[in-house]
Protein backbone atom coordinates (compact mmCIF):
# COMPACT_ATOMS: atom_id res chain seq x y z
CA UNK A 1 0.00 0.00 0.00
CA UNK A 2 1.75 3.92 -0.87
CA UNK A 3 -0.58 5.89 1.98
CA UNK A 4 -0.97 9.62 1.65
CA UNK A 5 0.17 10.20 5.23
CA UNK A 6 -0.06 13.47 6.82
CA UNK A 7 0.17 12.59 10.16
CA UNK A 8 2.84 15.29 11.93
CA UNK A 9 1.96 17.84 9.81
CA UNK A 10 -0.08 20.95 10.67
CA UNK A 11 -2.14 22.85 7.62
CA UNK A 12 -3.50 25.99 7.22
CA UNK A 13 -5.74 27.10 5.08
CA UNK A 14 -7.35 30.33 3.90
CA UNK A 15 -11.02 30.76 2.74
CA UNK A 16 -13.04 28.34 4.69
CA UNK A 17 -16.15 29.33 6.10
CA UNK A 18 -18.69 26.99 5.35
CA UNK A 19 -18.79 23.12 4.34
CA UNK A 20 -19.79 23.38 0.65
CA UNK A 21 -16.19 24.89 -1.39
CA UNK A 22 -12.57 23.60 -1.80
CA UNK A 23 -11.31 24.63 1.69
CA UNK A 24 -13.73 22.39 3.47
CA UNK A 25 -13.29 19.41 0.99
CA UNK A 26 -9.12 19.91 1.52
CA UNK A 27 -9.48 19.96 5.47
CA UNK A 28 -11.27 17.10 5.34
CA UNK A 29 -9.11 15.38 2.83
CA UNK A 30 -6.07 16.59 5.04
CA UNK A 31 -7.77 15.30 7.89
CA UNK A 32 -8.58 11.69 7.25
CA UNK A 33 -4.69 11.90 5.90
CA UNK A 34 -3.71 12.71 9.45
CA UNK A 35 -2.57 16.15 9.45
CA UNK A 36 -4.02 18.95 12.07
CA UNK A 37 -5.67 21.91 10.14
CA UNK A 38 -5.91 25.57 10.94
CA UNK A 39 -8.34 27.60 8.83
CA UNK A 40 -8.52 31.28 8.09
CA UNK A 41 -11.82 32.53 8.09
CA UNK A 42 -13.02 35.97 6.25
CA UNK A 43 -14.69 38.09 9.41
CA UNK A 44 -17.59 39.11 7.65
CA UNK A 45 -18.76 35.16 7.53
CA UNK A 46 -16.42 33.98 10.44
CA UNK A 47 -19.56 34.51 13.03
CA UNK A 48 -22.15 32.38 11.05
CA UNK A 49 -18.89 29.75 10.72
CA UNK A 50 -18.84 29.76 14.17
CA UNK A 51 -22.29 29.22 14.55
CA UNK A 52 -22.81 26.20 12.38
CA UNK A 53 -20.03 24.91 14.19
CA UNK A 54 -21.07 25.29 17.71
CA UNK A 55 -24.63 24.44 16.71
CA UNK A 56 -23.45 21.55 15.13
CA UNK A 57 -25.09 22.28 12.07
CA UNK A 58 -21.82 20.84 10.20
CA UNK A 59 -21.89 17.35 11.88
CA UNK A 60 -22.72 15.00 8.81
CA UNK A 61 -20.23 17.02 6.87
CA UNK A 62 -17.42 16.82 9.55
CA UNK A 63 -17.56 13.00 9.90
CA UNK A 64 -14.48 11.48 8.98
CA UNK A 65 -14.47 7.72 7.44
CA UNK A 66 -13.26 5.96 10.85
CA UNK A 67 -16.45 7.36 12.67
CA UNK A 68 -14.51 10.07 14.76
CA UNK A 69 -14.59 14.16 13.58
CA UNK A 70 -12.53 16.41 12.31
CA UNK A 71 -12.05 19.43 14.72
CA UNK A 72 -10.09 22.34 13.31
CA UNK A 73 -7.20 23.05 15.33
CA UNK A 74 -7.71 26.77 15.44
CA UNK A 75 -9.85 29.13 13.30
CA UNK A 76 -8.09 32.82 12.75
CA UNK A 77 -10.09 35.51 11.46
CA UNK A 78 -8.66 36.79 7.94
CA UNK A 79 -8.89 39.44 5.52
CA UNK A 80 -6.36 38.17 2.47
CA UNK A 81 -7.11 42.06 1.31
CA UNK A 82 -5.09 43.32 4.19
CA UNK A 83 -0.99 42.88 4.41
CA UNK A 84 -1.32 44.96 7.76
CA UNK A 85 -4.09 46.21 9.69
CA UNK A 86 -2.19 50.06 8.55
CA UNK A 87 -3.80 48.86 5.30
CA UNK A 88 -7.37 48.01 6.09
CA UNK A 89 -9.48 51.67 6.65
CA UNK A 90 -11.25 52.73 9.33
CA UNK A 91 -14.79 52.04 8.28
CA UNK A 92 -13.16 48.23 7.81
CA UNK A 93 -12.06 48.05 11.02
CA UNK A 94 -14.90 49.56 12.84
CA UNK A 95 -17.51 47.19 11.68
CA UNK A 96 -18.83 45.32 13.68
CA UNK A 97 -17.65 41.93 11.69
CA UNK A 98 -14.24 43.12 12.29
CA UNK A 99 -14.29 45.24 15.62
CA UNK A 100 -13.83 42.46 17.96
CA UNK A 101 -11.61 39.93 15.94
CA UNK A 102 -8.64 41.62 16.59
CA UNK A 103 -5.78 41.79 13.53
CA UNK A 104 -7.09 39.65 10.74
CA UNK A 105 -4.50 40.81 8.88
CA UNK A 106 -1.67 38.44 6.62
CA UNK A 107 0.56 39.66 9.51
CA UNK A 108 -1.54 39.38 12.30
CA UNK A 109 -1.96 36.00 11.00
CA UNK A 110 1.39 35.29 10.74
CA UNK A 111 1.85 36.53 14.08
CA UNK A 112 -0.93 34.74 15.77
CA UNK A 113 0.73 31.49 14.13
CA UNK A 114 3.81 31.56 15.44
CA UNK A 115 2.36 33.00 19.08
CA UNK A 116 0.11 29.66 19.11
CA UNK A 117 2.17 27.11 17.78
CA UNK A 118 5.88 28.68 17.86
CA UNK A 119 8.05 28.95 14.61
CA UNK A 120 8.16 26.81 12.94
CA UNK A 121 4.61 25.13 12.53
CA UNK A 122 3.41 24.52 9.82
CA UNK A 123 4.12 21.92 6.41
CA UNK A 124 1.26 22.91 4.22
CA UNK A 125 -0.36 26.56 3.30
CA UNK A 126 -3.83 26.27 1.12
CA UNK A 127 -4.91 29.80 -0.25
CA UNK A 128 -8.90 28.86 -1.41
CA UNK A 129 -10.49 32.39 -1.36
CA UNK A 130 -11.25 34.65 -4.18
CA UNK A 131 -13.30 37.79 -4.88
CA UNK A 132 -13.87 40.38 -7.41
CA UNK A 133 -16.88 42.72 -6.63
CA UNK A 134 -18.10 43.32 -10.13
CA UNK A 135 -17.86 39.64 -11.00
CA UNK A 136 -20.63 40.03 -12.62
CA UNK A 137 -20.22 42.11 -15.49
CA UNK A 138 -18.08 41.90 -18.50
CA UNK A 139 -14.28 42.54 -18.45
CA UNK A 140 -15.00 45.33 -20.64
CA UNK A 141 -17.44 47.05 -18.53
CA UNK A 142 -15.24 45.96 -15.40
CA UNK A 143 -13.69 50.02 -13.29
CA UNK A 144 -10.67 50.03 -12.77
CA UNK A 145 -11.29 49.90 -8.56
CA UNK A 146 -13.39 46.25 -9.55
CA UNK A 147 -10.25 45.24 -11.60
CA UNK A 148 -7.59 45.85 -9.16
CA UNK A 149 -9.90 44.78 -6.14
CA UNK A 150 -10.08 41.70 -7.79
CA UNK A 151 -6.39 40.56 -8.47
CA UNK A 152 -5.65 42.10 -5.31
CA UNK A 153 -7.75 39.78 -3.11
CA UNK A 154 -7.53 36.87 -5.71
CA UNK A 155 -4.02 36.93 -6.42
CA UNK A 156 -1.53 39.34 -4.33
CA UNK A 157 -2.75 37.90 -1.28
CA UNK A 158 -1.56 34.07 -2.34
CA UNK A 159 1.72 36.23 -3.12
CA UNK A 160 1.68 37.71 0.36
CA UNK A 161 0.91 35.03 2.42
CA UNK A 162 3.63 32.82 0.68
CA UNK A 163 6.41 35.74 1.70
CA UNK A 164 4.76 36.05 5.36
CA UNK A 165 4.18 32.44 6.18
CA UNK A 166 7.68 31.20 4.50
CA UNK A 167 9.23 31.53 8.14
CA UNK A 168 7.18 29.47 9.47
CA UNK A 169 7.52 26.37 7.30
CA UNK A 170 8.65 23.86 7.95
CA UNK A 171 11.49 21.46 5.95
CA UNK A 172 9.43 19.71 3.06
CA UNK A 173 6.54 22.48 3.25
CA UNK A 174 4.10 23.18 0.11
CA UNK A 175 2.31 25.94 -0.61
CA UNK A 176 -1.48 25.32 -2.99
CA UNK A 177 -3.84 27.84 -4.24
CA UNK A 178 -6.88 27.15 -6.20
CA UNK A 179 -7.80 28.19 -9.58
CA UNK A 180 -9.84 28.34 -12.76
CA UNK A 181 -9.39 27.72 -16.94
CA UNK A 182 -11.00 30.85 -16.88
CA UNK A 183 -7.56 31.97 -16.64
CA UNK A 184 -6.70 30.96 -19.76
CA UNK A 185 -10.09 30.34 -21.90
CA UNK A 186 -12.41 32.86 -22.52
CA UNK A 187 -15.55 32.14 -20.21
CA UNK A 188 -18.69 33.55 -20.25
CA UNK A 189 -20.02 35.00 -17.41
CA UNK A 190 -16.34 34.99 -15.24
CA UNK A 191 -16.14 38.87 -15.46
CA UNK A 192 -14.76 41.55 -13.39
CA UNK A 193 -11.04 41.03 -13.55
CA UNK A 194 -11.88 37.71 -12.09
CA UNK A 195 -9.97 35.67 -15.26
CA UNK A 196 -6.79 37.94 -15.25
CA UNK A 197 -6.37 37.46 -11.52
CA UNK A 198 -6.87 33.24 -12.08
CA UNK A 199 -3.94 34.36 -14.80
CA UNK A 200 -2.03 35.87 -12.87
CA UNK A 201 -2.35 33.46 -9.93
CA UNK A 202 -1.16 30.93 -12.07
CA UNK A 203 1.95 32.81 -13.39
CA UNK A 204 2.72 34.07 -10.29
CA UNK A 205 3.13 30.03 -9.02
CA UNK A 206 5.66 29.55 -11.70
CA UNK A 207 7.53 32.59 -10.91
CA UNK A 208 7.66 31.85 -6.98
CA UNK A 209 7.83 27.92 -6.92
CA UNK A 210 11.30 29.00 -8.99
CA UNK A 211 12.46 31.92 -6.53
CA UNK A 212 11.20 30.16 -3.27
CA UNK A 213 12.24 26.33 -4.22
CA UNK A 214 15.82 27.77 -4.70
CA UNK A 215 15.78 30.09 -1.57
CA UNK A 216 13.91 27.61 0.37
CA UNK A 217 13.11 24.23 -1.27
CA UNK A 218 9.48 24.69 -0.56
CA UNK A 219 7.15 23.67 -3.80
CA UNK A 220 4.35 25.74 -4.44
CA UNK A 221 1.55 24.90 -7.23
CA UNK A 222 -2.22 25.66 -8.22
CA UNK A 223 -5.32 23.45 -8.74
CA UNK A 224 -7.13 24.34 -11.85
CA UNK A 225 -10.87 22.72 -10.42
CA UNK A 226 -13.79 22.29 -12.69
CA UNK A 227 -17.16 24.22 -11.78
CA UNK A 228 -18.37 23.61 -8.11
CA UNK A 229 -21.74 25.12 -6.58
CA UNK A 230 -19.43 26.37 -3.66
CA UNK A 231 -21.53 29.63 -2.01
CA UNK A 232 -18.75 31.99 -4.44
CA UNK A 233 -19.83 30.46 -7.50
CA UNK A 234 -23.56 30.36 -6.32
CA UNK A 235 -22.78 34.39 -5.63
CA UNK A 236 -22.03 34.23 -9.08
CA UNK A 237 -24.81 32.85 -10.67
CA UNK A 238 -25.16 30.16 -13.62
CA UNK A 239 -23.13 27.79 -11.70
CA UNK A 240 -25.70 24.79 -12.65
CA UNK A 241 -25.51 25.63 -16.41
CA UNK A 242 -21.76 25.68 -15.91
CA UNK A 243 -21.65 22.39 -14.12
CA UNK A 244 -24.61 20.58 -16.49
CA UNK A 245 -22.32 21.92 -19.38
CA UNK A 246 -19.00 20.53 -18.61
CA UNK A 247 -20.17 17.53 -17.05
CA UNK A 248 -22.20 17.26 -20.86
CA UNK A 249 -18.76 17.99 -22.42
CA UNK A 250 -16.35 16.34 -20.62
CA UNK A 251 -14.33 13.75 -21.46
CA UNK A 252 -15.27 11.50 -17.96
CA UNK A 253 -19.45 11.93 -17.54
CA UNK A 254 -19.09 12.32 -13.96
CA UNK A 255 -19.92 14.95 -11.65
CA UNK A 256 -16.95 16.93 -9.96
CA UNK A 257 -17.13 17.05 -6.01
CA UNK A 258 -15.22 19.25 -3.68
CA UNK A 259 -13.39 15.86 -2.23
CA UNK A 260 -12.36 15.13 -6.17
CA UNK A 261 -10.00 18.37 -5.19
CA UNK A 262 -9.26 17.54 -1.78
CA UNK A 263 -7.71 13.94 -2.58
CA UNK A 264 -5.48 15.88 -5.16
CA UNK A 265 -4.52 18.49 -2.62
CA UNK A 266 -3.66 15.64 0.15
CA UNK A 267 -1.47 14.28 -2.56
CA UNK A 268 0.31 17.43 -3.19
CA UNK A 269 0.71 18.41 0.09
CA UNK A 270 2.13 14.34 0.84
CA UNK A 271 6.35 13.81 0.08
CA UNK A 272 4.65 11.63 -2.90
CA UNK A 273 4.76 15.01 -4.72
CA UNK A 274 7.87 15.48 -4.01
CA UNK A 275 9.01 16.69 -7.97
CA UNK A 276 5.76 18.67 -8.20
CA UNK A 277 6.31 22.06 -8.29
CA UNK A 278 5.70 24.99 -10.36
CA UNK A 279 2.57 22.93 -11.82
CA UNK A 280 -1.23 24.06 -12.73
CA UNK A 281 -3.09 20.70 -11.85
CA UNK A 282 -6.44 19.95 -13.15
CA UNK A 283 -9.03 18.77 -11.94
CA UNK A 284 -11.81 19.08 -13.86
CA UNK A 285 -13.20 15.75 -15.29
CA UNK A 286 -10.39 16.67 -18.23
CA UNK A 287 -12.67 19.50 -19.35
CA UNK A 288 -9.62 21.63 -19.94
CA UNK A 289 -8.61 19.92 -22.88
CA UNK A 290 -11.72 20.40 -25.21
CA UNK A 291 -11.63 22.10 -28.55
CA UNK A 292 -15.48 21.67 -28.96
CA UNK A 293 -18.25 20.91 -27.05
CA UNK A 294 -19.67 17.22 -27.21
CA UNK A 295 -23.39 18.25 -26.93
CA UNK A 296 -25.20 21.75 -28.04
CA UNK A 297 -23.62 24.41 -25.74
CA UNK A 298 -25.98 26.04 -23.25
CA UNK A 299 -23.99 29.32 -22.80
CA UNK A 300 -22.99 31.82 -25.49
CA UNK A 301 -20.76 35.16 -25.46
CA UNK A 302 -23.64 37.04 -24.36
CA UNK A 303 -24.57 35.32 -21.54
N1 LIG B 1 -16.51 26.93 -7.26
C1 LIG B 1 -15.94 26.86 -8.45
O1 LIG B 1 -16.60 26.56 -9.47
C2 LIG B 1 -14.45 27.09 -8.58
C3 LIG B 1 -13.77 26.58 -9.71
C4 LIG B 1 -12.39 26.79 -9.81
C5 LIG B 1 -11.71 27.47 -8.79
N2 LIG B 1 -12.39 27.93 -7.70
C6 LIG B 1 -11.64 28.63 -6.66
O2 LIG B 1 -11.68 27.90 -5.45
C7 LIG B 1 -11.37 28.79 -4.38
C8 LIG B 1 -12.37 28.58 -3.27
O3 LIG B 1 -13.66 28.99 -3.71
P1 LIG B 1 -14.96 28.10 -3.58
O4 LIG B 1 -15.63 28.12 -4.91
O5 LIG B 1 -14.64 26.80 -2.95
O6 LIG B 1 -15.92 28.98 -2.67
P2 LIG B 1 -15.98 29.25 -1.11
O7 LIG B 1 -17.12 30.18 -0.92
O8 LIG B 1 -16.01 27.96 -0.33
O9 LIG B 1 -14.59 29.92 -0.78
C9 LIG B 1 -14.26 31.26 -1.03
C10 LIG B 1 -13.85 31.84 0.30
O10 LIG B 1 -13.19 33.09 0.09
C11 LIG B 1 -13.47 33.85 1.24
N3 LIG B 1 -13.09 35.24 1.00
C12 LIG B 1 -13.63 36.14 0.15
N4 LIG B 1 -12.97 37.32 0.25
C13 LIG B 1 -12.00 37.15 1.19
C14 LIG B 1 -11.01 37.99 1.74
N5 LIG B 1 -10.87 39.28 1.38
N6 LIG B 1 -10.19 37.49 2.70
C15 LIG B 1 -10.31 36.20 3.11
N7 LIG B 1 -11.23 35.35 2.62
C16 LIG B 1 -12.06 35.83 1.66
C17 LIG B 1 -14.96 33.62 1.46
O11 LIG B 1 -15.38 33.98 2.76
C18 LIG B 1 -15.03 32.12 1.23
O12 LIG B 1 -14.85 31.42 2.45
C19 LIG B 1 -11.37 30.21 -4.99
O13 LIG B 1 -10.06 30.59 -5.29
C20 LIG B 1 -12.16 30.00 -6.28
O14 LIG B 1 -11.87 30.97 -7.27
C21 LIG B 1 -13.74 27.74 -7.58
Amino acid sequence: MLPIDLRGKRAFIAGVADDAGFGFAIAKAFAEAGATVCVGTWPPALGIFEKLLERGKLGESMRLADGSSMAFEKIYPLDAAFDTMAEAPEEVRENKRYKERGDFSIAGLTAALEADFGAPCLDVVVHSLANGPEVKLPLLATSRGGYLTAVSVSAYSNVSLIRHLIPLMRPGGSFQSLTYMASERAIPGYGGGMSSAKAALESDTRTLAMEVGRQHGFRINTISAGPLASRAASAIGKIDRMIDYCRKNSPIDRDLSAMDVGHVAAFLASPLAAAITATTMYVDNGYHSMGMGIETPVLDATD
